[in-house]
């Protein structure tokens, strides 16, 4: 995270997985982004590892091809590029790919490092295999050199989660061990650390005493192209919000940790999960929504319904949306609602983190022509827009005492300043050996457990399920997880 401090060990990097889409769409263009702006060392090397038949300068050639079409890259940086990979056909549970691939990071190229960082870009269920042909041939480098990048979702329920801990640890270092979550890689992400405890004006408010509610939202425009193998065994809790939105949650949540360091940081954000009131068997509906998609109208085009997708099982009732709600039982939140919701084909793309502030006790303004005073808010927007304001009220100009809303811009990338995908400062941090941005087991363990009723609750209840149509901004009935008659969804930055 801090990488002008830190000095670059030459590693290789060994990417499974490379022919698929995270690598394709997120992986490459990062990789080569980093070597574009000076940060990969010289003598580090790419080993991209796929099943199909392809030679170093076939692969060399679709990377350059994707790069070009994506990013217009050119010139000597993509050359320097494509050139530091090798490709290795191979398969993932045959033991003579990782006896292959021991040979190839020996060999005079790749064998000046002896650092190497394996990315696993692949199906979950193809970990296991992996991670143990790895340690057969001797990668597995106990002594902490070498780094396993790990994707979500790490397991599919607590249980399923410590098992795959428990081999991990197996075979590797927790120190050598980077469970990846790239929201944690968003700019905004890590600008709401700087702007909440780098400023005196702000934390004296991020209180109870203060906030009346927060809302999560993350919501796609997308739907589930072309995923639909992993996604319908997944859903919207499994793939977002046991995660991505769960790691918001704690960031805004969290105690000012006492160092910026990795473990201090992951320490408090623990504290957070371990605050969160348990949620009764009986109580699901009350704190949580889930609904999915049907056919409807997606940005001027019409789109079929989740149930229609190439892939998906018969009556499906996997979840495409969200809400739901968490209370965080300590002093500094006690009472205060979290609420949280994901979806895909919702009717605009937005990320973001709104905190609703109290009423002011007196209602000073009450006979002016603004009847209802709107209370101020605070909200950080992650995507499309990087940015953040406060909602104040402030008198309109002229005779009459009337106010409006106005925004305190705290814009947080100008307009020449280039944005940075959340995948350039996670690989980076990987490279350098920095785990700050990354995931300790009892995070991914304590978010299992908040989520736990829900999961179990849902599986028992397989006939039904709420929809909405593609395009809108989810089911009405996600409405009723509002303590207050007054709370609404906030659906625009
Ligand atoms: C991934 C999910 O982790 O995050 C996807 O698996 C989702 O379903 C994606 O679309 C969203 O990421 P971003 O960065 O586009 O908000």
């Amino acid at each position: 995270m801090l990488h002008q401090e830190t000095t670059l060990t030459p590693c290789n990097f060994v990417i499974f997985g490379a022919t698929g889409d995270l690598a394709t769409h997120k992986l490459l263009p990062a990789l080569y982004r980093l070597d574009l702006a000076g940060k990969l060392p010289q003598g580090m090397n790419f080993v991209a590892c796929g099943r199909r038949e392809l030679d170093d300068e076939s692969w060399r050639q679709q990377v350059r091809a994707s790069l070009e079409q994506k990013l217009e890259a050119q010139g000597e940086v993509l050359d320097r590029f494509t050139g530091r990979f090798d490709y290795l056909r191979g398969e993932l549970n045959d033991p003579q790919f990782y006896v292959a691939m021991k040979e190839l990071l020996a060999k005079p190229k790749l064998g000046v490092c002896s650092n190497v960082v394996f990315y696993l870009a692949i199906k979950p269920g193809d970990f296991p295999a992996v991670i143990k042909n790895l340690d057969t041939v001797g990668l597995s480098g106990r002594r902490g050199q070498h780094r396993i990048v790990v994707e979500k979702p790490f397991g599919i329920d607590i249980e399923s989660a410590q098992t795959l801990n428990q081999l991990l640890h197996r075979y590797f270092d927790e120190t050598q061990v980077f469970r990846i979550d790239h929201y944690l890689g968003k700019q905004t992400v890590q600008n709401l650390m700087v702007f909440r405890f780098a400023n005196t004006l702000i934390e004296p408010l991020w209180n109870r005493n203060f906030i009346n509610h927060v809302q999560i939202t993350v919501a796609e425009q997308r739907g589930i192209e072309g995923r639909a193998d992993y996604y319908d065994k997944a859903g919207a809790l499994r793939d977002m919000l046991q995660n991505h939105l769960m790691q918001l949650l704690t960031l805004v949540a969290m105690e000012p940790p006492p160092a910026l360091e990795a473990d201090v940081l992951r320490d408090e954000k623990v504290k957070v999960l371990r605050s969160i009131r348990a949620i009764g068997k009986r109580s699901v509906h009350a704190y949580a929504c889930r609904a999915q998609y049907r056919a409807g109208q997606s940005g001027g085009q019409d789109v079929p319904g989740y149930q229609d997708a190439e892939g998906i099982e018969p009556n499906s009732i996997t979840e495409s949306y969200i809400a739901a709600k968490f209370y965080i039982d300590n002093w500094r939140w006690r009472g205060v609602p979290f609420y949280l919701r994901t979806g895909k084909r919702l009717n605009q793309a937005v990320s973001m983190i709104a905190l609703r502030l109290r009423h002011p006790p007196q209602q000073l303004f009450r006979e002016t022509p603004l009847e209802v005073l709107e209370p101020n808010w605070i909200v950080l927007s992650l995507q499309p827009e990087e940015s953040m304001h406060m909602e104040i009220h402030a008198k309109q100009p002229g005779l009459d005492m009337n106010t409006r809303v106005v925004k305190l811009n705290a814009g947080f990338r100008a307009n020449d300043e280039q944005p940075l995908d959340a995948y350039e400062t996670l690989l980076l941090d990987v490279i350098e050996g920095d785990r700050t941005l990354f995931i300790r087991f009892d995070e991914v363990e304590w978010a299992w457990r908040v989520v736990d009723p829900i999961v179990k609750y849902w599986a028992q209840e397989r006939d039904f399920i709420h929809t909405y149509p593609a395009g809108s901004w989810g089911p009405v009935e996600a409405n009723r997880l509002f303590d207050e008659d007054d709370t609404a969804w906030r659906n625009q930055v």
